[in-house]
């Protein structure tokens, strides 16, 4: 339950509050956001081993992924219908568990899952499913990234157990790590792996 001082704010003010003046456009300014846009997404632009990237799940604030990602061929997907009006020109609405009816093996040198496992697929099964299909759209080496919220109720239950069937853990170099967490009330933290 939100503070009761912020009923009387109006949303917009809020947002903006919230939001910051990057590259011309404006963002979310929240630190998991922040993080994503400043440290890992700078991170694959600098590779020339990744070249076609799948995001998952659509928002307001991605919509300016596709230049967030420029250099990149980005593609999108996101369950919602509703999300095809705001995604970019290379978009279907689909489940992240039905990615091998739409691309073919070995598409992607990248896949970013950020806000889907807890806000959609839920349960060890649905999450299981979930990343065998990014497994299989992945090329071998491919990176998979992760985002979720560590809290009551949003938790994937046990990540490190379903993704090691297909995938190992990598340090992602610029974060010499092979996971961050960010300083959210939500506990909002990126997992990086490999495709084996
Ligand atoms: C919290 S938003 C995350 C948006 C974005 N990925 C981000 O970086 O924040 C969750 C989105 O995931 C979508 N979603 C939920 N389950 C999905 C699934 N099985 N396949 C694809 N998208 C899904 C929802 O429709 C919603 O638009």
């Amino acid at each position: 339950m939100p503070p009761i001082w912020r009923r009387f704010i109006p949303r917009s003010v809020r947002l903006r509050s919230r939001l910051r003046l990057k590259n011309g456009r404006w963002r979310l300014a929240t630190p998991d956001r922040v993080m994503l846009e400043d440290v890992i997404a700078p991170e694959f632009l600098g590779r020339r081993d990744i070249r076609r990237m799948l995001d998952v799940g659509v928002a307001w604030y991605t919509r300016t992924y596709p230049r967030l990602y420029k250099g990149i061929e980005y593609h999108s997907i996101d369950v919602d219908p509703a999300m095809q009006r705001i995604a970019g020109r290379r978009h279907h609405t689909l489940s992240m568990t039905d990615l091998a009816t739409v691309y073919p093996a070995d598409t992607f040198d990248l896949v970013v899952c950020n806000g889907v496992f807890g806000w959609g697929l839920n349960t060890a099964e649905q999450v299981a499913r979930g990343l065998d299909a990014c497994a299989d759209v992945l090329r071998p080496g491919g990176w998979l990234v992760v985002g979720w919220n560590d809290m009551e109720g949003r938790r994937i239950p046990d990540l490190d157990a379903l993704a090691g069937r297909r995938f190992d853990r990598a340090v992602l170099p610029a974060a010499r790590a092979d996971h961050l967490v960010t300083p959210t009330h939500y506990a909002h933290r990126y997992d990086f792996f490999t495709r084996r």
